[in-house]
Order: C-alpha cells, then sequence, then structure tokens
C-alpha cells in the first residue's frame, strides 16, 4: 500500500524579511504565495511574529483574502494572536514558542509545561474551526500534552536533524520516526518543518505517517539562484522521490 500523500505548505516569511530590509513593497509575499501556488504547494504558512519582523498584520489579512490555498497561521500562544487569528479564520493555527531575542523559533513548545495557560487559548481556536498545530520537539512528553490539549496536529521542529550530521543527525531522525508513529497511535495528525533543504528532505518524506513539511528559508533562499518556482518544484521532487521510500 503506497504511502498517504505529503503535502507542502511553502513559507513565505522571508520574502517579506527581503522587503523589509528597504521598507517598500518589492518583493510582495502575497504574490510569493500565488508563484506558490503555481508551483504546486498545497499550503502557504505565514508567521506573524510579535516584532512583526518580516510578516506583517496587512500581509495576513491580504493572505487571507486572496490566495486560494489553506492559509497556515503561524503564532505565538498570546491573546494578541489569538484575537488575529480569530479575524481572520485562517485553515490552520500552528503554535510556535516566540522569544524576541532568537533569530528563528529555535525549540519546540514545552505544552507540557504550559498546560495550562495554552488550554484556554488553543479551546478559543479549535472551537472557531481552527485546525490547531502545536510546534514541539519529537519527544512523546510534548506529543501527549497536545493531546490532552485538544489540538490535532503536532508539527514536529526539524532543526536540529537539519543543524546536525552523520551519526547524530540519524538519531534525531530517529527520535522523528519515533514521535511520529506516537502521534499516530495517539490520534494526531502529524506535521513536520524547520530547516529542511533539498540535502534533509528525503528521509523526512519517507516517514509515512507525517502527512505535511513546512518549508520556507531554503526555498527562499534557493531562489535568489533559480527561482522561487523552480525551487519549491525541485523541493516537491525530492519529497515525492523521499515518499516513494516509505513504509506504508
Ligand atoms: N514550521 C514552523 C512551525 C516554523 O516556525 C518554521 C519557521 O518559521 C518553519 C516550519 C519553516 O522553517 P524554515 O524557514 O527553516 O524552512
Amino acid at each position: 500500500m503506497p504511502a498517504p500523500p505529503l503535502r507542502l505548505g511553502v513559507n513565505i516569511d522571508h520574502v517579506a524579511t527581503i522587503r523589509n530590509a528597504r521598507g517598500g513593497r518589492h518583493p510582495d509575499p502575497v504574490r510569493a504565495a500565488h508563484m506558490a501556488t503555481a508551483a504546486g504547494a498545497d499550503g502557504i504558512t505565514a508567521h506573524l511574529r510579535e516584532d512583526r519582523r518580516h510578516i506583517s498584520d496587512r500581509d495576513i489579512e491580504r493572505l487571507a483574502n486572496e490566495i486560494q490555498l489553506p492559509l497556515n497561521f503561524e503564532m505565538a500562544a498570546t491573546p494578541e494572536m489569538v484575537a488575529i487569528a480569530l479575524r481572520h479564520r485562517p485553515h490552520a493555527a500552528c503554535i510556535v514558542p516566540e522569544r524576541r531575542e532568537e533569530r528563528t523559533t529555535e525549540g519546540g513548545l514545552d505544552v507540557a509545561g504550559q498546560f495550562d495557560t495554552l488550554r484556554p487559548l488553543v479551546g478559543r481556536l479549535v472551537e472557531a474551526g481552527i485546525r490547531v498545530s502545536m510546534f514541539i520537539a519529537a519527544d512523546p512528553v510534548q506529543l501527549d500534552a497536545a493531546k490532552r490539549l485538544g489540538a490535532p496536529v503536532v508539527e514536529l521542529h526539524t532543526g536540529s536533524y537539519c543543524d546536525h550530521e552523520g551519526a547524530e543527525r540519524d538519531r534525531e531522525l530517529a527520535r522523528i520516526v519515533a514521535a511520529a508513529s506516537h502521534a499516530e497511535a495517539i490520534g494526531l495528525e502529524c506535521h513536520a518543518g524547520h530547516g529542511l533543504s533539498y540535502d534533509t528532505v528525503k528521509p523526512v518524506a519517507a516517514i509515512a505517517t507525517i502527512r505535511e513539511l513546512n518549508i520556507g528559508h531554503f526555498l527562499v533562499g534557493e531562489a535568489i539562484f533559480v527561482g522561487f518556482e523552480t525551487s519549491i518544484r525541485h523541493m516537491r521532487t525530492l519529497m515525492d522521490e523521499g515518499r516513494r521510500g516509505a513504509a506504508a
């Protein structure tokens, strides 16, 4: 039996990073979202950070109104972000940890440790019909906590798998494999992302219980050399090649 399909969510945050370097309108992340659609993306992901360092409130409004693909709104678990999510009703909301001083989302959310704070916020999003995912490390304690919280989806942080090499990378991958099967066993849909590139995507795509990958920085960086559509199409090809090796 073939593995279930693997969706590609294209994260367009860093198109906005380049735009913001000069403060004008170019390059436009909404145009990038349309290009990603044409290149075969299954969804668009954007993170409205508390400091608005890349995606802006206006970008989210335009993405919610103008794109055809499902929007995955990445957000910190704050009342401000919950209010924005409830205003725009994206298809999905991915709850991520956020610290102002970090360069990117450095680790997974401590769902177990912040359970009581997260519960009402996640509850409001779920009640509004938004598909909530929790961005967590590949750790069974966090998966179980996400399940108890009532989130239907988890996204596993692949950053340390991508940052390491050799035996350490293999160990990180084994953790992701184990976490993805634990997610399935307890009835959570499993996604993955962060730091994925042409070099690292295939083994993750080969994990049959992972249903979606969210990829951004590498695709936008590679677009400088080959164009955005080409970078997305090549990533899609590698994902499909990896998926063919999946044990269903
Ligand atoms: N998934 C989540 C939850 C993220 O926060 C990010 C980064 O914004 C990504 C995926 C994509 O990571 P990258 O830009 O490194 O591909």
